[in-house]
């Protein structure tokens, strides 16, 4: 849910705004209670700029006091310029309050160019250096974590952090020097009226802040509102949500719900409106009452202390000056909160240890060096400590033959196999390629040795040459074509109009599933591993297209090591060995006739049709 309810962009820029008059957000509250953050850390981060950075205080520090230049010279004009009608006079003063304005908007651009050059290249280093942690992060990492959580992170916690430096930072920064500056100008041009405005200011601003919070209250549940009903539309009248309603009958439960939230929206819808009109009503009473008072103060003979009209003018300016920046300060801890939990966020993330990593001293095994023998020693797996889904594995794989793994749906088939290209690492035991313990494996050469199909595959959005080459830059047409001559999707390929060209995905051709398998297959091949793994990777094909596809994976299987999972018993009968799994240990293990001469859990499954998982369409 949105907590920044001031704007409509708050849920996708969450973080260093704090939103006006508003208190923390509970949320970067409790961030900053689980993971502080150090200060000397992101000092750290910004200590590549700090010349820079000093630049910036100094030109917001020089801009401020040019700016307190102007009620001087207000006061000069009124006082001497006018009544004396000294027109030489009046034009240098004329000359100069343009002057001063110019130079102020001048820094003030310098300013900001500064500091954003300094918050995009932070958050440039940030961004990429997280980005890069992550990738390292083990599959369980994102299967653990909450599906676009790891994505928000990225885009908008980092990207809110251009915010830090050019608002948070700089607005406490020229705030503060405002604020100075003003009252020293103020009591140098009458201190009389300087204490007076001690009075009447604090609690001017105050009241201002009181009806800023009430507002803000209003919007925020406004925009809880919102969302709800944003929900239930998507509930309600997405493909999916209304086969789910029609087939529950649930139907005139949704709708009373639509109504109500809709109709609780009309109260907020109003009380928002009203309380934004308040707030402005009660600015524009505070900006005319102050400078009444202080006309009226000027009146007395006690108070005056004899001003000038031109020093009564400049000081009016001045304190008009003072009412903004005095929010802003009051502001100052709650931005400077949602700052230090951004960074809390984002450490966090860059601190995660990687749990796959590489070995300090990896092995080196290139693919043309390798033979693709595969062993699993006693290998065991759990995903929770407590629940153990793969116990003394033994297999041995030689290099160039075909192992299938077959067994229930859970048995721990997938696992299994995802310990060969350390998707996880075993909990016990160990896994060897050509007797190296994939553990010790250089990363990029574990990679090239070992290619993955599974059922779900991910294509990029990017034609399919390009699809293609992303899994082995540099290969050629020719080598491209192949691969997908040998997945049985060249044909289709070249009969569209665009041909290798074509874009994959929503915005480009829509592949059909069993297509898109086919790519992921040719993908594969064409790195050419020497040890092929295919979970499940024709299962979202038709019959004929599998036994087609099994045809030409039979030839390039036969010159490498491959471990196939299927249900479908035309895949595995034909593999040298078969291993049946059960509750993530290996019950049987032999040829298809072995193992059907022996009567027992495999001749069952066979039977049965090979394993309980259905047929993906
Ligand atoms: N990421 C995961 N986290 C926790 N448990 C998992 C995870 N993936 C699979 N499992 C569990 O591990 C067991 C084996 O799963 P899997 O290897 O996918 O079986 P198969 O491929 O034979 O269907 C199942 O009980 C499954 O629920
Ligand atoms: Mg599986």
């Amino acid at each position: 849910m949105t907590d920044r309810p001031d704007s409509p962009h708050s849920a996708s820029t969450r973080g260093a705004r704090g939103s006006r008059a508003g208190r923390p957000d509970p949320a970067d509250l409790r961030q900053l209670a689980d993971s502080p953050v150090s200060l000397r850390r992101i000092a750290r981060l910004f200590a590549p700029h700090r010349a820079t950075l000093g630049v910036v205080v100094a030109l917001i520090v020089l801009s401020s006091a040019v700016g307190l230049a102007q009620p001087f010279l207000v006061r000069h004009v009124i006082d001497d310029a006018l009544p004396r009608q000294d027109v030489r006079l009046l034009l240098l003063l004329v000359a100069a309050m343009i002057g001063v304005a110019v130079a102020t908007a001048v820094i003030g651009v310098v300013q900001t160019w500064l500091s954003t050059a300094v918050g995009q290249r932070v958050m440039h280093r940030l961004r990429s250096d997280l980005f890069a942690h992550l990738q390292q992060q083990s599959l369980g990492f994102f299967t653990r974590t909450r599906g676009g959580e790891v994505q928000s992170r990225l885009v908008n916690d980092i990207g809110s952090m251009q915010g830090v430096v050019t608002q948070t930072a700089t607005s406490i920064a020229a705030n503060l020097t405002v604020v100075v500056g003003t009252a020293v100008a103020m009591v140098a041009l009458s201190w009389r009226l300087a204490l007076l405005s001690l009075v009447v200011l604090p609690p001017a601003v105050l009241l201002t802040r009181q009806v800023a919070r009430m507002r803000h209250a209003v919007t925020g549940e406004r925009q809880r509102r919102l969302a709800d009903l944003h929900v239930q539309i998507e509930e309600g009248l997405s493909v999916s949500g209304v086969l789910l309603t029609k087939t529950l009958g649930a139907s005139p439960r949704l709708t009373t719900r639509f109504e109500e939230t809709s109709a609780d929206l009309v109260g907020l819808e109003i009380r928002s409106r009203l309380a934004g009109r308040w707030r402005m009503a009660t600015m524009n009473i505070v900006f005319a009452a102050v400078p009444a008072a202080i006309y009226l103060a000027a009146g007395f003979p006690a108070t005056s202390g004899g001003m000038t009209i031109g020093t009564l003018v400049a000081f009016v300016a001045l304190q008009g000056n003072l009412f903004r920046p005095l929010m802003g300060l009051l502001n100052v801890g709650v931005d400077i909160t949602a700052s230090l939990a951004l960074f809390s966020r984002i450490f966090e993330y860059a601190d995660l240890p990687v749990e796959i990593a590489e070995s300090p001293d990896p092995v080196r095994l290139p693919r043309r060096a390798a033979a693709g023998e595969v062993r699993f020693e006693g290998v065991g797996f759990a995903y929770d400590a407590d629940r153990p889904v793969l116990d003394g594995i033994d297999l041995h794989v030689p290099a160039g033959s075909t192992l299938a793994l077959v067994g229930e749906t859970g048995s721990g088939k997938s696992t299994l196999a995802s310990l060969v290209p350390r998707l996880h690492d075993a909990t016990s035991g160990r896994v060897t390629i050509d007797g190296v313990d994939v553990r010790d494996l250089a990363g990029t050469d574990l990679a090239d040795l070992v290619g993955v199909v599974t059922q779900d595959t991910y294509l990029l959005h990017a034609s399919v040459r390009d699809n293609l080459r992303h899994a082995r830059p540099g290969s050629t047409d020719a080598e491209i074509e192949q691969a997908c001559r040998d997945a049985r999707i060249h044909d289709l390929v070249s009969s569209l109009p665009d041909g290798y060209d074509t874009v994959v995905g929503s915005r480009g051709h829509r592949f059909s599933g069993g297509e898109q398998q086919r790519l992921a297959i040719a993908r594969t091949l064409l790195r050419d591993p020497a040890v092929l793994i295919l979970d499940e990777a024709t299962s979202a094909l038709d019959n004929a297209t599998e036994r087609s596809i099994l045809a030409t994976l039979d030839e390039v299987t036969r010159s490498r090591t491959t471990i196939i999972i299927a249900h479908r018993l035309s895949t595995v009968r034909d593999a040298d060995q078969i291993a049946v799994l059960h509750r993530g240990r290996v019950v049987e293990l032999g040829t298809h006739e072995e193992l059907l001469l022996r009567g027992g859990r495999y001749a069952d499954l066979v039977r049965g049709g090979l394993g309980s998982e259905p047929a993906a369409a």
